[in-house]
Formats: structure tokens, C-alpha cells, sequence
């Protein structure tokens, strides 16, 4: 079957076609992405009113251009339309949802709204899931119960998988989650906005124990997380260096950024091969836009190795917002018996918990 994902959540707005044969025979036919990252840079952060007045603008185009590469001549070779309900921003998300029900209704096509974290959770999904599944890739092993680390620009959570569609949050972020963080270290280090990808780029030339930083919650009994303390750290940092007039030039930014990424990873490694052993999983996936970052994936990996776990984490172009995601999540919601397939009964929701 052919499914169309429609995602405006946040500040990209993206529409793929995907071909699902099967569970583990999925393909991607087209995956577009118009980031509005440039637009919202200036601001810091994302701008919740302009985001949707360009998602309104573009994704009529985006439409059409991952229709085109996929192949599609007519609407009705859609099986499927999956669109994000939330959580997100409301008027970001309104754009997606309203465009995906009017297709849906005018062409009479079945449609799903997704969790936006279960399309992070899923996008494991898209990627040749050797180590999940037997020699022929063509059977699932026994993945579940899976455990879930979601790292994002707006969570920190860790997901109890017992089967498909069955998640169970164990632990989240008392506060900022972890994506926020690292975007409000660059921040403060004049890097400019989104965070993570030049954070990153800092930290390898950096030295990671240069300036000791907390890890806060590391030994807390719980799986929760506490991201807004270790960025206030480095806010205190910044301002005693100054005061001592260090020239905060690119090496002190770089062993800036490369302690607080370590200190930021050493938590989430830690917690997550904890619950792991605690809720005896069989295997552990990571997801979200800051599994795009190296360090992160190769800990985890490294970690999940050494204690037995089979890892898994998707290709890095389906690691930020995507529509990919959100399709392979739809198709995954649409075996929910449950679950409405009318346009009618889609509705946004932009605080949506798992
Ligand atoms: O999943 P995503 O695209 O959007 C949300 O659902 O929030 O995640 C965006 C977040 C941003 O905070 C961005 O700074 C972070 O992912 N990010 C990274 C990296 N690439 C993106 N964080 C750390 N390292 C990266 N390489
Ligand atoms: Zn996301």
C-alpha cells in the first residue's frame, strides 16, 4: 500500500510517499523537507505564527513535488494519508491537519492523525533494520519489549515498547529537553539557532573535560530527566570567564561545547541502559533530531553492545522532522482496529502524549 505523511508540527514542512509491503519491506518514494530554519535564526528559536504562515505557503508545493518523485499520477493511487495531530504547535499543526482533511475528504482516501513522537519512535522503521531482524531481513526478531530513547528539540522521553502501538512513557524531562538545551548552549556561545548540529561540529575539536558540568538526575532513582540546570551551568560558566576576561574565541567555545555535550550524553546513556536492565528489555532504539548527533549514537551503541542489547537508530537523513516518519507511524496506526480512518474524527491536538 501507498502512503501519503503530511508533518507541520514544527518548523519544516515535509510530505513523502512511502510503499509499505510489509513490516519490515518498506520504502521510501519520496521524503521532502522545506526547513524554515533560515526564517526562524534571527529569532532564536521558532516563531509559532510565522512558521504557519510559511507551512501555508509551501506546502502546496511540497505536495506536489514528492507526488511527482514518487511517481504518483493521481490522488487515487493513495492508500492512506497519515498527518501529525501533535503535539506541536497549534497553528503550525493546523496547516498539515487542514490540508490533509480536506485531500482526504475531496478525494475520498482514508486518513490517520499520528503522534508526532510515534513517527520518531517508527522512523527505525524506514531505515534496513538488519540488526532487528533475521539474515533475509525479512522477519522482525524478538524485539519487544523494546526501550525508546525520543530526544528531541521538545522531549526527553524514554518509551516502554510492548508491542506495536503499545508505549508506555517511563521517564521525561522535568524541564528543557535535551534538543532545547544544546539550541540554548549555542545560544549563549553566539552560535546561532538550531543548536545541536553546530554544538556538535564545535565539540570535536573540543576537550570534553575541560569544564566539569553536572549531570543532573543521573543517579536519580526515577528515569526522569533535568536539562534547564546544566544550561544554567554553562550560562554561570560563560559569565565567570568573562569576568576573568577570558576571550571567549572559537578553542573556549569548542571545550564549551564539547563538556556540556558530554555532560548532556552521559546522562541519557546512563538512564536509558538503566531502564533497559530494570524493565529487562530485549532491545534498545534511539530517535529524534538529536540522534543526529555522532557522539550520541556511538555511546548508546557502544553502551547497548557491552550490556547485550541489540541497537538499532534510523539513517541520519530520517533523525530531524521528516514525513517519512510520520507515514511509516500511519501505517502502524491504521492495523488499530481503534483507530477512525475518517476525516471527520481527525482532530489537533498540540499537547498529544504518547
Ligand atoms: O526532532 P526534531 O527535528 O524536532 C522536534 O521534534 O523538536 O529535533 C530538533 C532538535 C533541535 O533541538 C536540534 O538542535 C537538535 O534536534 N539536533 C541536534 C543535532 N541535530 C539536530 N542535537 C544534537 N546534535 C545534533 N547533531
Ligand atoms: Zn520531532
Amino acid at each position: 500500500m501507498k502512503i501519503l505523511g503530511i508533518e507541520t508540527s514544527c518548523d519544516e514542512t515535509a510530505v513523502a510517499v512511502i510503499e509499505v509491503n510489509t513490516e519490515t519491506d518498506i520504502s521510501v518514494l519520496s521524503n521532502f523537507v522545506s526547513s524554515q530554519v533560515k526564517l526562524h535564526a534571527k529569532f532564536g528559536g521558532v516563531v509559532p505564527n510565522l512558521a504557519a504562515r510559511e507551512h501555508a505557503k509551501n506546502i502546496g508545493k511540497v505536495f506536489k513535488l514528492a507526488l511527482k518523485q514518487a511517481k504518483i499520477k493521481s490522488i487515487n493511487e493513495i492508500d492512506l494519508i497519515a498527518v501529525t495531530r501533535g503535539p506541536g504547535l497549534g497553528p503550525a499543526l493546523l496547516i498539515g491537519l487542514t490540508f490533509a482533511k480536506t485531500l482526504a475528504w475531496q478525494n475520498d482516501l482514508p486518513i490517520v492523525g499520528v503522534n508526532h513522537l510515534s513517527g520518531h519512535i517508527y522512523s527505525n522503521w524506514l531505515s534496513p533494520i538488519k540488526e532487528i531482524t533475521d539474515d533475509k531481513c525479512r522477519k522482525v526478531k524478538n524485539i519487544f519489549p523494546n526501550l525508546n530513547l525520543v530526544v528531541s528539540g521538545g522531549h526527553t522521553e524514554l518509551v516502554i515498547t510492548e508491542n506495536y502501538n503499545k508505549f508506555k512513557i517511563i521517564g521525561e524531562t522535568m524541564d528543557d529537553a535535551i534538543g532545547e538545551a544544546f539550541d540554548k548552549v549555542a545560544r549563549l556561545l553566539d552560535l546561532g539557532y538550531p543548536g545541536g548540529p553546530v554544538i556538535s561540529k564545535y565539540a570535536e575539536s573540543g576537550d570534553s573535560t575541560k569544564y566539569p558540568l553536572p549531570r543532573p538526575m543521573i543517579y536519580s532513582k526515577d528515569f526522569n530527566f533535568s536539562y534547564s540546570g546544566l544550561k544554567t551551568a554553562v550560562l554561570y560558566l560563560i559569565r565567570d570567564l568573562k569576568e576573568k576576561n577570558t576571550n571567549i574565541d572559537g578553542k573556549v567555545k569548542a571545550d564549551i561545547a564539547a563538556s556540556f555535550q558530554e555532560a548532556a550524553i552521559d546522562v541519557v546513556v546512563q538512564k536509558t541502559i538503566k531502564a533497559a536492565r530494570e524493565h529487562k528489555v530485549t532491545s534498545v532504539m534511539l530517535s529524534g533530531g538529536v540522534s543526529a548527533n555522532k557522539s550520541l549514537r556511538e555511546k548508546l551503541q557502544f553502551a547497548c553492545t557491552n550490556n547485550d542489547y541489540t541497537f538499532h537508530c534510523p539513517e541520519m537523513r530520517y533523525t530531524t522532522d521528516n514525513a517519512a516518519m510520520i507515514a511509516v507511524a500511519g501505517y502502524f496506526a491504521s492495523k488499530d482496529r481503534k483507530t477512525s480512518k475518517k476525516w471527520q474524527d481527525i482532530s489537533m491536538d498540540a499537547n498529544l502524549s504518547l
